[in-house]
């Protein structure tokens, strides 16, 4: 009964704890790509995607860096933006939960709900998963704990004891009809082993869901009762249908004409959110369900979980300036079969784009077009009748495009680009057999000029299907083949047609470079400390913007009230006397201090801490032991001395 032609894709929204890493990167070129395709398919489409901005675990993050939680999240909005842009995500709305527009219908939703009895306040005790915002449903079943705590049988990490007042929603009432769903719609979710698991959790029964809190002060405050904020889960899943429209009457037609979204994007840890808390939201808001859910797995990193503490956390920024944007694209895709955990590494990745993007495909692009030009051939036309070599070619194009629509409509991305590559193969293969360039010796030049379109016409079906996948490069390619290329068109059909005359054109760089396989040993992790490092100098000027000066400490006490700060007084010659603060009661009495020569930074912002102003900052360097010995000079020089 589809009548819209439109296709509705989310990503999750990320925690802004942190600028994007693989991970995010992962879900949101998922998303673009499906998004890409649906376009080539003649379909108008929306992209969603965001950040989740609320809840304890940003607002622990934000208290650990010293910010204010917003202030703190306004700080990666940026990064994000910067990184997608960079990936060429073409993203239709980024959406935070910030947003007033959010924050507004969620309040509105949250009355609704309320009104129909869907809500009720009670109180909740049990275990709580902060790194995951979840209640923990089962703590026994983990049967780990750290101390006197259970770990999270999600993600194995220390759960903390909650105890409070909250508001309810009846999750419970929806148990049935759930079943029901998902009976009737096996392949809600892809892949089907997610459905079991799912079904098999809400038959177990489902406990009504607290949605509120109240020892959390950073969320969407519940109308009527400021003491509680919304539960971070209960505002972030929302985004889905506020970012188009949802409770705004001026947007209503707009949020009609988009929702249900086709399809959710989402990684394995929080399909029970989607799967399941979501669904029944929507059921009690007299939503439509989603069409879909698509569930991928987990990154790993040189066979490890990414994490800060092993230091393989990934910065797509700087794998993007090495290796680019669609290298990096492809490679994700074709690489992890998407319903599995897959891994990541530098040689298999430098493997692919030397051999599947520069060899196979660039080399062949640029074969065909150096031998154009080299017989001065201005326009490639395709023969009015072809040869019976091109027969086969032009089945092998037909079956690949077929193969890749039937992937791609089971979003098997790694298995549409291995038809592809099929593909690519046989073009070579038929390129060598036909010997084009003692072809080109002929003198009618007709197989020549054949085996030239037969080319071109087989790189403009690849073009068109990796467009979604390497939207840039593809570009490129049609760029080379003077083709103006528009998706929008339904131009599938078209490809089968081979009646397309090419202006070919030389591309002022290789489409794809190779690389260099890096060291032996080497691994993500050290690879991206050495592109890091690379961003990682200053300029000379950037020095001489230090003021770095000698000061001698003439006064020194013990601030009141801390038990790490210390109050000097800094004679800097030039400079003034300074009053200085550092954080080194634990290991220096201030008599010990007086007297002594050390080196200053002084033109810091002046500060406050404990309400007493710094006017710059000592310098030292921690021993072993962690005790910061204090930075002096060699030999008594006068008090204001710079440093260069
Ligand atoms: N904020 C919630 C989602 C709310 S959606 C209404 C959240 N955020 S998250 O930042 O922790 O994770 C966002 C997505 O990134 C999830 O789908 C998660 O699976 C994915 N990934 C995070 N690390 C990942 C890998 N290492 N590999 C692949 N995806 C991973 O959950």
């Amino acid at each position: 009964m589809e009548s819209k032609n439109k296709f509705y894709v989310t990503t999750p929204i990320y925690y802004v704890t942190a600028a994007p890493h693989l991970g995010s990167l992962y879900s949101t070129v998922l998303a673009d790509t499906v998004s890409r395709w649906n376009k080539v398919l003649g379909k108008k489409t929306f992209l969603l995607t965001g950040t989740d901005e609320h809840g304890q675990k940003i607002a622990l993050a934000a208290e650990k860096a010293g910010k204010d939680p917003k202030m703190f999240v306004d700080g990666f909005i940026d990064a994000y933006k910067t990184v997608w842009k960079q990936y060429d995500i073409n993203y239709n709305h980024f959406i935070r939960t910030t947003d007033k527009h959010h924050v507004t219908a969620v309040q509105n939703w949250i009355r609704m709900l309320q009104e129909k009895g869907d809500i009720y306040k009670s109180s909740y005790e049990g275990w709580y998963c902060t790194p995951d915002e979840a209640f923990i449903l089962d703590p026994g079943s983990t049967g780990e704990k750290k101390g006197s705590n259970p770990l999270c049988p999600d993600c194995g990490r220390e759960a903390t004891w909650v105890s409070e007042e909250c508001y309810f929603f009846k999750l419970s009432k929806y148990q049935d009809r759930l079943l029901e769903f998902y009976k009737k719609n096996p392949n809600f979710i892809s892949p089907k082993e997610r459905m079991r698991e799912v079904v098999s959790f809400v038959e177990s029964g489902l406990k009504d869901l607290s949605i509120s809190r109240t020892t959390v002060s950073w969320g969407i405050p519940f109308p009527d009762d400021e003491k509680h904020v919304a539960y971070v889960w209960a505002d972030a899943l929302n985004n889905y249908i506020t970012a188009i429209g949802y409770g705004d009457t001026k947007k209503e037609a707009e949020f009609n004409y988009w929702w249900p979204a086709d399809l959710h994007i989402l990684g394995k840890d929080i399909v029970r959110f989607h799967a399941v808390y979501w669904p029944a939201f929507l059921m009690a808001s007299g939503l439509e369900f989603p069409k879909k859910l698509l569930v991928h797995g987990w990154l790993t990193v040189d066979k490890q979980k990414m994490s800060k503490s092993l230091g393989n956390v990934i910065d797509p920024a700087v794998l993007a300036e090495k290796y680019g944007s669609d290298q990096i694209r492809y490679y994700l895709l074709r690489q992890l079969a998407i319903t599995q955990d897959g891994d990541f590494g530098i040689k298999d990745l430098e493997q692919r784009i030397n051999a599947e993007l520069a060899n196979d495909l660039g080399n062949l692009l640029n074969r065909m077009v150096t031998l154009v030009e080299k017989n001065k051939i201005e326009i490639v036309r395709s023969p009015k009748i072809w040869d019976e070599s091109v027969f086969k070619l032009r089945s092998d194009c037909k079956t690949m495009i077929e193969q890749f629509c039937f992937y791609m409509d089971d979003y098997k991305f790694h298995m549409a680009l291995s038809e592809v590559w099929k593909f690519i193969n046989s073009v070579n293969s038929f390129f060598h057999s036909q010997e084009p360039w003692k072809l080109a010796k002929q003198e009618h030049g007709e197989p020549f000029m054949q085996v030239m379109s037969a080319t071109a016409h087989s790189l403009r079906a690849i073009a068109t299907v990796l467009w979604p996948v390497m939207p840039n490069k593809m570009s490129q390619l049609f760029e080379s083949l003077g083709i103006m290329f528009e998706p929008g068109k339904q131009m599938l059909d078209e490809l089968n047609k081979w009646d397309q005359n090419f202006m070919l054109k030389k591309l002022k760089e290789t489409l794809f470079k190779k690389f260099e396989p890096s060291e032996k040993n080497s691994n993500v992790a050290s690879e991206q400390k050495q592109l890091a490092h690379k961003d990682d100098y200053i300029k000379i000027d950037d020095l001489a913007k230090i003021t770095l000066a000698v000061g001698t400490i003439e006064l020194a006490e013990s601030l009141d009230g801390s038990d790490k700060l210390i109050k000097m007084k800094v004679n800097c010659g030039q400079f003034g006397i300074r009053q200085i603060l550092a954080g080194i009661k634990k290991f220096y009495s201030p008599e010990e201090l007086v007297g002594k020569q050390g080196v200053f930074v002084l033109n810091l912002k002046p500060r406050k801490m404990m309400g007493v102003e710094s006017q710059g900052m000592m310098l030292t360097a921690q021993d072993k032991e962690g005790k910061p010995l204090l930075i002096t000079v060699p030999g008594q020089v006068p008090n204001g001395t710079t440093l260069r």
